[in-house]
């Protein structure tokens, strides 16, 4: 943990209780280890949709759904949601838990690989006000490369877990071999958020790190 962990526990404590089938759904994940948006993520994302009031929210790693739930939940009534999932087990789980929502009809799940997916979407003139981004961290720098292109001038962009358990600070030469090249993938993704001229963004130490981005024209 990023923050000492007293405080998020404290802070945690401090939630509401979710909508029993969100509910349901973290325990299912937590059970499973299936790796979701933690409660300091899900407090951050619910304040930001009911902030920006989005009418399409693009999401890229679907997992069993709970996060795509938990948007649909706060977001407006007229709002959709499209999210992407490429493995077959968590698109199992994730078609089922979609289907039992009250508004199943505004969440469509995409099956296949996000860098297929997102650029189809591009090319096919897709745009969005809200993405959150939460999937596989290495590549979170490719994806931009479509996502960019489809927000829309005020868009919310989120990416999770970017701080890597605080790793990130740290000299690449203290990092395991293995986990170097998503170390320095994340630092240079980290700098374009921080740099693209159409973009402002906040790096927040929220849950496993949180990117908070706006589309605005170029400055
Ligand atoms: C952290 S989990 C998402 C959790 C979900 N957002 C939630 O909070 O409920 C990341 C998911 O992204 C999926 N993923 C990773 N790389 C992907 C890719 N290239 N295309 C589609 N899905 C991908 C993984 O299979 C995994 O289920």
């Amino acid at each position: 943990m990023i923050v000492e962990p007293r405080l998020v526990e404290y802070l945690n404590a401090l939630e509401c209780e979710l909508p029993p089938h969100l509910a349901n759904l973290e325990k299912y994940a937590k059970d499973h280890e299936v790796p979701i948006i933690r409660k300091e993520a899900q407090s951050l994302l619910r304040f930001l949709v009911e902030t920006k009031q989005p009418k399409k929210i693009l999401e890229v790693g679907t997992a069993i759904g709970f996060s795509a739930s938990f948007l649909c939940e706060y977001m407006p009534k007229d709002c959709k949601i499209t999210t992407i999932e490429k493995v077959p087990m968590r698109i199992v789980e994730a078609e089922k838990n979609l289907a039992a929502l009250k508004r199943k009809d505004d969440v469509k799940l995409i099956i296949g690989d996000a860098g297929e997916v997102l650029k189809n979407l591009r090319e096919a003139g897709n745009t969005y006000d809200f993405v959150f981004m939460d999937a596989a961290k290495g590549q979170y720098m490719a994806f931009l490369e479509d996502i960019l292109p489809m927000l829309e001038e005020g868009a919310v962009f989120v990416t999770d877990n970017v701080l890597q358990e605080g790793s990130i600070m740290e000299s690449k030469f203290t990092i395991e071999r293995r986990d170097r090249t998503i170390h320095m993938r994340m630092r240079d993704y980290l700098y374009e958020l921080k740099h693209n001229p159409y973009l402002t963004t906040s790096i927040v130490a929220v849950g496993d790190g949180m990117s908070l981005s706006v589309k605005h024209e170029r400055n």
